[in-house]
């Protein structure tokens, strides 16, 4: 009798709990900018190794053969979820500033910022981060031996990879800066010549400075003959760094921003980044507006509104949170997104000289790397990792094969002045030594009862609102194809304009748009680099797919 009782509870829980999801895929999907970056993932994971020793496999390789968007000399986040007891975090590999940095390094005796020196040549340099992540999230997550784990990306660096058009594009960019390192112009245009698409660059310094990481772990990069290679070549070419900001320099774990939304969960990058609490204001804002049922026209100007706001928080509030108080529950409370609620109206723009602020100058630039991976066990990273513009600071310090970022540019540089992306800063980004500069990197994962995004992508000052599109198009049914190829629009408090990618608007829309007071500015460049996984648990389906506006990219299930 009891063991039929038992059996009829049994039925009725399986019955009310809906069919079985899985505990993990059974495979596993990563999607990354190179094709190469991606094989290296499943390479580790092939040897037995779990998300996270693909996580570094992945970037150590992007490093090697995506130079231009992300490198051992760069930094990034990396946000992490375990699947046996859901436990998350986010690794913060963000560059500092050097212990020398000063509030007003860049400007020059017209206290205007000095451009070249913001961003050529080691004085843009941060102290990196990405190393450092590495060997903390293999040590702390992994289950591979670190050198295990950095073999594809040693080997692609001794034995070379092949010139895709991204790399000679963005080269093409920077190669005047680059000429002037006559140590990096060998490695990255050998001749001094822009490489053909299929020449082969080979990186011997960088293989030998990733395998001294491989052997010593944290201290091969950040002591040792590398921190001495990195810290004399820099000097000698006008940098600040010093061997105690190596040895200083440590990977930082961050409480992601957790957003809860209907039945989903947002888990999505903390600060220094600004990217989370973004993200969760134009949530927050949207909602209650029932921006699911509008049209597009309500819709684009809803999302405007609503960026316009976070982006003017960003602007105020948001800089390295072991610096600044960051009013993050403030930010991110019922109360404050009903006042900023009250001041959109569907039938007009808001001038953002109406909202409050008192602007200084925050920089950043739009070229950075995304990968998402699962792997079967269910286990995520979603990470953007970045050198800042493309190639970095341009240089590459002697002996490493290491091109050093120029992240010290994302720092308020000068006050009361926009950037290049026309953002705005205060006083709670400005430069100070050890201080970890803003970002808008914005790795996200968002987990519902049945189907789970992982997305991300470059673009700067865009990458936040890149992320929220492909948030909307997941919570309203579409998978990774749809969210890497939407056309984009953006607003960003100043300018006060909507841009958008040519795609993204009809003529009648703009028309629409500009009745109720705001300026479109249509693009002919397409922007961002999306890279995207899905798993639906209830069919126990993954999906890859990488953003169509670059070929060069690796979106693969195996
Ligand atoms: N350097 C771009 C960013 O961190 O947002």
């Amino acid at each position: 009798m009891l063991s039929r009782f038992r059996f009829i509870l049994l039925a009725l829980v399986i019955a009310l709990a809906g069919p079985a999801l899985a505990e993990g895929p059974g495979k596993a999907a990563i999607s990354s900018a190179h094709e190469l970056a991606t094989e290296a993932g499943f390479e580790v994971i092939e040897k037995g190794g779990n998300a996270f020793d693909a996580a570094v496999a992945v970037s150590a390789a992007l490093a090697v053969v995506e130079p231009a968007s992300s490198g051992i000399g760069g930094g990034g986040f990396w946000l992490l979820h375990r699947a046996s007891d859901g436990f998350s975090t986010m690794v913060d590999g963000r560059e500092e500033a050097p212990g020398a940095a000063t509030r007003d390094m860049y400007l020059d005796e017209n206290g205007e910022v000095n451009r070249d020196l913001a961003i050529n040549g080691p004085l843009a340099a941060g102290i990196p981060g990405a190393a450092a992540a590495w060997v903390h999230i293999s040590d702390t997550y992994g289950k591979l031996p670190l050198a295990e784990v950095l073999a594809p990306a040693i080997r692609l660096a001794r034995e070379g990879f092949p010139v895709d058009v991204k790399y000679q594009q963005l080269l093409n960019w920077r190669a005047h800066i680059m000429l002037q390192w006559p140590y990096t112009a060998a490695i990255f245009m050998p001749g001094d010549e822009l490489p053909e698409i299929g020449d082969v660059i080979v990186q011997t310094d960088l293989a030998a400075t990733l395998a001294r990481l491989a052997e010593s772990g944290h201290d091969g990069f950040y002591a040792g003959e590398t921190a001495r290679l990195l810290v004399e070549g820099s000097r000698k070419a006008g940098g600040i760094w010093t061997l105690d900001d190596f040895a200083n320099y440590q990977a930082t774990e961050r409480k992601p921003i957790t957003i809860e939304h209907g039945d989903y969960t947002l888990l999505t990058a903390a600060p220094p980044s600004s990217g989370g609490i973004a993200i969760a204001q134009v949530l927050n804002l949207i909602e209650p507006f029932g921006w699911k049922a509008m049209g597009r026209v309500d819709r684009v100007h809803l999302l405007a509104e609503a960026m316009r706001r976070a982006y003017r928080d960003r602007a105020l509030y948001l800089g390295d949170p072991d610096f600044v108080d960051i009013p993050t529950g403030m930010l991110l409370s019922d109360d404050y997104a009903a006042g900023l609620r009250s001041t959109i109206r569907m039938d007009r723009a808001l001038p953002s000289s109406h909202l409050a602020a008192d602007p200084s100058r925050l920089r950043e630039s739009d070229n950075t790397t995304h990968f998402s991976l699962i792997d079967a066990d269910g286990n995520m990273v979603s990470a953007t990792l970045t050198v800042n513009l493309p190639y970095g600071a341009a240089f590459a310090a002697p002996g490493t094969g290491v091109l050093l970022n120029n992240e010290m540019d994302d720092f308020s540089a000068k006050a009361a002045e926009p950037n290049a992306y026309g953002l705005i800063g205060f006083e709670a980004n400005a430069i100070e030594p050890g201080k970890r500069m803003l970002s808008s990197m914005s790795p996200t994962i968002v987990m519902g009862p049945e189907r789970v995004a992982i997305l991300g992508t470059p673009g700067g000052s865009r990458i936040i609102t890149m992320v929220i599109l492909g948030i909307l198009d997941f919570l309203e049914g579409n998978g990774p194809e749809s969210w890497v190829s939407l056309p984009r629009f953006h607003h960003q408090y100043l300018p006060d304009e909507i841009s958008a990618e040519r795609a993204a608007l009809t003529d009648d829309e703009i028309a629409a748009l500009e009745a109720r007071g705001h300026v479109v500015s249509v693009r002919d460049r397409p922007w961002g680099n999306m890279h995207a996984v899905m798993w639906e648990r209830l069919t126990n389906t993954l999906s890859a797919a990488h953003d169509p506006r670059l070929e060069s990219g690796g979106a693969e299930v195996r």
